[in-house]
């Protein structure tokens, strides 16, 4: 006789954002259909002794083959991109579609699918970055699109290409308000930014740590604390993304005290990183490589980021991944990046980093409980973009999406284990304990021991739902 299920793994310990406890899960159709001890043989079998069986990582943010401006490529499209996070024990991402200025939304979307489809290995969904807000963006693309299931805008307040004026953020805030998407808000003062580049620029100061100079944490504070102001004023739930330190959120924590509804997220870079990488070998280049923004801070900062992962400051921990190759003109090596800070591409790999470095510096250090963890990798997102309970927990129902995960793994982080296009990992020589062993995407497994074992394309896109409720945020 057939076996009633296609996949048990057994013998794991598993955790969720509320649970912990061992039991064998059961898996058919691509759901986990049984939980609980000593189940019926499947098709197929995993042992699991020893491991945590985790629901697979969610990163709700990560850039891919998205357009740069003339001359500049990122490393990665949804091949290598979504490689690169199952590598990193995801099941789930959620890139940008970006529109650029003149373009409709729709057309904006479209591209992003064409660069998508038969090539992602995830799951995935699409956050619609908004840089030309015009009346039939605002009164008949957009709600049209959030009815699709792109539930989720991402604006900004720097970027020469990018930058929304107050009045139009406003705009976009009163449409995702009506129509309940949610806004994650770049939350970086662009004034203030080309002011310090100028004068920085002036006085010969160009090298890449030059970049984190100008961009210092009065800046984001205040465009923190702007966002907000405009997300009262029209009473919308917002996120601020890629908090870096403690000045942004001092803003965040005053609002929910005064019961304004913010999320934030934090990111890698700004608890392993600091502005010192920026320096490179002697102020040379190669700080480009840890050029993003905001910028790595400094060791008191870091201290700050993981009390708002701690106490509940920060939803979600995601990878802002960013990649560009080091050693490339299309590049962080560009002619004209090569002349001033200015001009080297923001951002930085970090898709398959991510959930290793919150694991071993948050869980195996003792500084959070595996369900935070759980909580602040997968299940918030889940929640927040609209793909609860599908996605984002072990239950019966829900997608069989799980991350088999060695605890006791000790790895030095390096290029080779990656998997992505960039030629460089800002996390080289770092040392973690747990690391992902096996990655499960609706019951198949899909990347294993370093491999990948399915091919590309075998991901699907996700028409998302509106947020759900999240604890930690009033
Ligand atoms: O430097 C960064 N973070 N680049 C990616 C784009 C963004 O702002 O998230
Ligand atoms: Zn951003
Ligand atoms: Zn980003």
């Amino acid at each position: 006789m057939k076996p009633q299920y296609d996949l048990v793994i057994r013998g794991g310990t598993v955790a969720t954002a509320a649970d912990l406890f061992a039991c064998d899960i059961a898996i058919a159709g691509g759901k986990v259909v049984a939980l609980g001890p000593d189940l019926p043989s499947g098709t197929e079998e995993i042992n699991a002794a020893g491991l945590l069986v985790l629901p697979g990582g969610i990163d709700s943010h990560v850039h891919l083959d998205q357009y740069q401006g003339e001359g500049i490529v990122m490393a990665d499209g949804f091949e290598t991109g979504s490689r690169s996070a199952a590598a990193g024990g995801n099941t789930c991402i959620v890139p940008y579609a970006l529109q650029r200025k003149g373009q409709s939304l729709r057309e904006a979307v479209a591209d992003y699918h064409a660069k998508a489809d038969g090539n992602s290995l995830l799951d995935y969904g699409f956050h619609l970055i908004i840089s030309d807000p015009t009346a039939a963006v605002l009164g008949q693309e957009l709600p049209a699109l959030i009815a699709d299931g792109y539930t989720s805008v991402k604006i900004f307040m720097t970027y020469d290409d990018l930058v929304l004026k107050d009045r139009e953020i406003l705009e976009v805030l009163s449409i995702a308000r009506q129509y309940g998407a949610m806004v994650m808000i770049h939350a970086e003062g662009y004034d203030q930014i080309k002011f310090l580049t100028d004068k920085l620029e002036q006085a010969g100061k160009t090298a890449p740590y030059y970049h984190a100079e100008a961009r210092p944490q009065l800046v984001e504070r205040e465009a923190t604390h702007r966002a907000i102001a405009h997300a009262e004023l029209v009473d919308v739930p917002v996120m601020i993304v890629h908090v870096s330190g403690k000045e942004a959120m001092e803003q965040i924590e005053w609002a929910r005290a005064r019961g304004i509804k913010v999320y934030a997220e934090t990111c890698p870079q700004y608890l392993v990183l600091t502005a010192d990488h920026l320096k490179g070998l002697n102020m040379d280049h190669s700080g480009a490589k840890y050029v993003c923004s905001p910028p790595p801070r400094d060791h008191a900062s870091q201290e700050a980021i993981w009390r708002g992962i701690v106490n509940g400051t920060f939803q979600t921990f995601s990878s802002d991944h960013c990649p560009f190759r080091y050693e490339d003109a299309a590049g962080k090596s560009s002619p004209k990046g090569r002349t001033s800070f200015r001009w080297v591409p923001n951002g930085i790999p970090g898709v398959a980093a991510r959930m290793p470095i919150l694991f071993s510096e948050g869980v195996a250090k003792g500084r959070i409980s595996l369900q935070r963890f759980v909580e602040l990798t997968s299940t918030n997102h889940a929640k927040l973009f609209g793909m609860y309970p599908a996605k984002g927990t072990i239950a019966i129902g829900s997608d069989a999406d799980i991350t088999l995960w060695d605890p006791d793994k000790k790895v030095t982080m390096t290029q080779s284990l990656m998997h992505h296009g960039s030629d460089y990992t800002p996390y080289e020589g770092l040392e973690v304990t747990g690391w992902p062993v096996t990655t499960i995407l609706r019951g198949e497994v899909i990347f294993d021991h370093g491999h990948p074992v399915m091919p590309k394309g075998f991901g699907r896109f996700i028409s998302r739902g509106l947020a759900g409720a999240v604890a930690g945020a009033s």
